[in-house]
């Protein structure tokens, strides 16, 4: 029979990818989500790529009581992979107490879920933002975890602090805790991609909507950091790249591999890349021109990050392949079908 993973924030950006591939990978997946960020097209999207419509439920995880029914009805969960949370920095730093109710709350309840339904296995969301400004590049998963620099940051830390005391009650459960560094792209197919309700924020989808005349102009937040060419430098993971270390994830917590309860890896593809960099890259692949100009430092920015994800490589077999030509394509196509979907 096959196995269920509960994937918590699936019709979201990375974990629409991470339902395709479990699919691929033989896994039945059942996303719960409450859409407030999110589109219930996605689950169409979802089905044409892979064949198979998830399960769906749609309910906020803050809500134990829905939260314990949707355990009650699939009785047979054998992993939950927790994306929902808000992600915006900025918006956690004016909104500090939606972001920590929000993102602790869920994961408290999911945690007790766990305890109460005996499901065994989690892999939860984390970012590089554990890090900071790390010393020492390119970081590891040994390197300090920092005062947050952020609410949203915080909720992470926080997170995974009650994760590892939870696993200390009970032989029984264990976890992996996945540090993203920034992911970009979208689904070869145009048919799934990062769609949030609000303006995107981050940099590829301010590119692609400048190219395609959404925004008049890029604002490139600085150009005096202490990098080649003084812009901020980041390492850019694919989302279809990431999704597949969540099935090396889950394959290695329902197989029962490793004997840590509680392991942590860095996703990344080792390589880090400034904000010139990337621009020239679509200019490169695209042929086209991005409208850009040197603005101020984004408050809070740091100068530089990049992962070492070689414990991702040797434990998990897992590691970033797509070249970055072929995600700036994905990210264009993407924009494009956006373009389409808006006029329909
Ligand atoms: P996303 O906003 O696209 O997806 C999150 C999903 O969770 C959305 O569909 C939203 O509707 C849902 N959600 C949020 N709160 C919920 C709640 N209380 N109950 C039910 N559903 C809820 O975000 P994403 O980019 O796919 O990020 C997924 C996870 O990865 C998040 O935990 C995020 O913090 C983490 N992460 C993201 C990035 C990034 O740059 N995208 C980097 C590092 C870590
Ligand atoms: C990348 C680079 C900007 C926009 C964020 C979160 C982090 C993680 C990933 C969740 C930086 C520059 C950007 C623009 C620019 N998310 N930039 N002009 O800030 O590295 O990481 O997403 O965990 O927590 O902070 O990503 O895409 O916003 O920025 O010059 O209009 O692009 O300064 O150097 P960031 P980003």
């Amino acid at each position: 029979m096959k196995k269920l993973v509960l994937v918590t924030g699936g019709t979201g950006y990375i974990g629409s990818h991470t339902a395709v591939e479990l699919i691929k990978s033989g896994y039945q997946v059942l996303i719960a989500d409450n859409l407030m960020n999110s589109r219930i097209e996605v689950l169409e999207g979802i089905r044409e790529i892979t064949g198979t419509r998830p399960y769906f439920e749609e309910f906020d995880l803050c809500d134990m009581q829905k939260l314990n029914a949707c355990c009650r009805k699939y009785k047979n969960i054998e992993a939950i992979i927790h994306f929902a949370a808000l992600k915006a920095v900025g918006e956690s730093v004016s909104h500090p107490l939606e972001y920590y109710e929000n993102n602790l709350v869920s994961m408290i309840n999911l945690l007790k879920a766990m305890r109460d339904f005996q499901i065994p296995n989690l892999v939860f969301s984390s970012s590089c933002t554990v890090y900071g400004q790390p010393e020492v590049l390119p970081v590891t998963e040994e390197a300090p975890v920092q005062k947050a620099a952020s609410p949203y940051g915080n909720t992470k830390q926080i997170s995974e602090e009650m994760i590892a005391d939870f696993l200390a009650t009970d032989d029984g459960y264990r976890a992996i805790s996945l540090r993203y560094f920034n992911p970009v792209g979208a689904h070869q197919s145009a048919l799934i991609g990062e769609y949030p309700i609000g303006p995107p924020l981050n940099l590829i989808p301010i590119i692609t909507q400048t190219l395609i005349g959404k925004r008049s102009e890029l604002h490139v937040f600085g150009n005096d950091y202490d990098t080649p060419d003084g812009t901020g430098i980041r390492d850019y993971i694919y989302v279809v790249d990431l999704a597949r270390a969540h099935v090396a994830a889950i394959n290695r917590l329902t197989g029962q591999a490793g004997t840590e309860p509680f392991e942590v890896f860095n996703l990344g593809t080792g390589k880090g890349l400034s904000v010139l960099e990337i621009i020239r890259t679509f200019e490169k692949v695209l042929q086209r021109k991005v409208n850009y100009k040197i603005s101020p430092r984004r408050p809070g920015d740091i100068g530089c990050i990049y992962a070492d994800a070689s414990k991702a490589n040797k434990v998990l077999g897992w590691e970033a392949t797509t070249p970055l030509e072929e995600v700036v394509l994905s990210s264009w196509h993407w924009e494009q079908q956006i373009k389409r979907k808006s006029i329909l």
